[in-house]
């Protein structure tokens, strides 16, 4: 049977008018993506096309959620790759827009979720979820999502953006997908291509120290302070140098002393120049 044909859409305005246009009728499911797509972006689509009409996909590197010292100009793309992988799924739209039509040189406005925003990745990105919260209150207004479909991979993320959405009155809900995880258990990320062989067995560290926390909560540890050690000594055996290692509460994200089956594991380690970042809860 022949496929579907997918559109490519690059100006602000043809988006909002086909999504406008859609909205009416239809349930639109959205996944907002920086490209260089893999597993876990395609798990996401397939999540939204089971539970929406029409999906669409956005792909845009958006340069304010980097610092100036952050890898914004060699953020891995590859937009040929990305359409066949979307084609090859039957997506329905990729909004594909330029720099200039997101941000034209007039732009004054940035949309900031205060407190959630300075925790955890924000003590050392602090200019990140404010790029992150304007860009998707930007992506959900052209694109008219009734759902956006996220990996529970950048959980902060969520959790800001729920609020952004909660907070500003959009309609739009957030659907919190599962992690896709390599066979070994690495998260999928981009950021992964960054990694040599010797740093790619080593990234392994994250996930292990992850499954070590789990481990020791089910033999009867309940306090993070005496749970965080066990974990730094996996990750600094593995030259992984820690941002953080927090246990903290799955709603507030505040850190907590006192561990339970839902209290959030976070951890953001350097291997080589890689930041990687994953989570789970201590149980299920
Ligand atoms: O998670 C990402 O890839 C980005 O932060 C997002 C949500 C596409 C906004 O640029």
């Amino acid at each position: 049977m022949k496929k579907k044909e997918l559109q490519v859409v690059n100006s602000v305005e043809e988006m909002i008018e086909i999504s406008s246009t859609l909205s009416g009728s239809s349930k639109i499911g959205f996944v907002p993506t920086m490209g260089y797509l893999h597993e876990g972006h395609l798990s996401l689509v397939k999540e939204a096309q089971k539970q929406t009409e029409i999906v669409i996909v956005s792909i845009f590197v958006n340069p304010t959620q980097f610092a100036p010292t952050e890898d914004l100009a060699n953020y891995p793309r590859s937009f040929e790759r990305d359409l066949k992988l979307l084609e090859e799924l039957e997506v329905d739209y990729v909004f594909f827009p330029t720099e200039a039509q997101m941000y034209p040189a007039d732009y004054k406005t940035y949309v900031n979720v205060e407190e959630i925003g300075t925790l955890l990745c924000g003590k050392t990105r602090p200019i990140h979820f404010r790029g992150v919260s304007t860009v998707v209150a930007k992506l959900v207004n052209i694109t008219r999502a009734d759902f956006m479909f996220m990996g529970k991979k950048d959980f902060q993320q969520i959790v800001i953006l729920e609020q952004m959405l909660r907070d500003l009155n959009f309609s739009t809900k957030i659907i919190r997908c599962d992690i896709v995880r390599e066979k070994d258990g690495l998260a999928m990320s981009s950021r992964n291509s960054y990694l040599s062989t010797d740093e790619r067995r080593k990234a392994l560290c994250l996930y292990q120290s992850l499954l070590l926390a789990r481990k020791l909560f089910s033999e009867g540890i309940r306090k993070a302070s005496v749970l965080k050690p066990h974990l730094k000594e996996l990750i600094e055996a593995n030259d992984g140098i820690i941002d953080y290692i927090e246990f903290a509460d799955p709603s507030s994200l505040l850190s907590t002393e006192d561990l339970f089956s839902e209290t959030r594991v976070l951890l953001a380690v350097k291997i080589g120049k890689t930041r990687l970042i994953d989570n789970m809860n201590l149980a299920e």
